[in-house]
């Protein structure tokens, strides 16, 4: 496993890296978004969306359960906080967007591993303080290493 952390002091540091990632964003990339409520989640989701070239506003899935955004890439945003069974996320089509030939970032992520293919690249949110957050990258798969290690040498936080 490749894995690193990043202090993000402000809202606008999350923002920042988050820019950064959707910048270099490959089609096909998976990320699995893991943290409390407030953590900071979609703060980093936004920034990946304009990092994607996505002007418009992005707001929380938390109700919509999902939110495609006509980015550089098409921006598929998820969020299993309000799901209790993997066969809900099914339901909503979860293989068919993994298929397609577009960013994917699922908030709550780690509610059903088993849902998430080996090459998701995950990103835990720990809230440190009142503006805090310890974002920590992980890649766990052969596939996903180098893009790893390309965020952590271009992010030296
Ligand atoms: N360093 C930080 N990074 C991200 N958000 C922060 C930070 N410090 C304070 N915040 C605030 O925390 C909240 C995070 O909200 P949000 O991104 O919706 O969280 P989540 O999606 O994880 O529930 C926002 O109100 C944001 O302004
Ligand atoms: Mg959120």
């Amino acid at each position: 496993m490749v894995t690193s952390s990043f202090l993000c002091e402000t809202p606008e540091q999350t923002f920042q890296l988050g820019e950064a990632i959707g910048k270099s964003a490959q089609a096909g990339e998976v990320w699995c978004l893991t943290g409390g409520l407030g953590a900071g989640k979609t703060q980093f989701v936004k920034g990946m969306a304009k990092g994607l070239d996505y002007e418009a506003p992005v707001t929380s899935p938390t109700f919509s359960l999902q939110n495609i955004y006509p980015a550089r890439l098409p921006l598929y945003h998820f969020d299993w906080y309000r799901l209790n069974k993997p066969e809900e996320v099914e339901g909503l089509g979860w293989s068919e967007w993994l298929s397609k030939d577009g960013v994917v970032v699922v908030e709550w992520g780690d509610k059903f591993p088993q849902l998430l293919p080996s090459y998701a690249i995950h990103m835990l949110f720990d809230t440190v303080s009142d503006q805090g957050r310890r974002l920590i990258i992980q890649g766990k798969d052969e596939q996903n290493k180098s893009r790893v290690q390309e965020i952590i040498l271009c992010w030296p936080l």
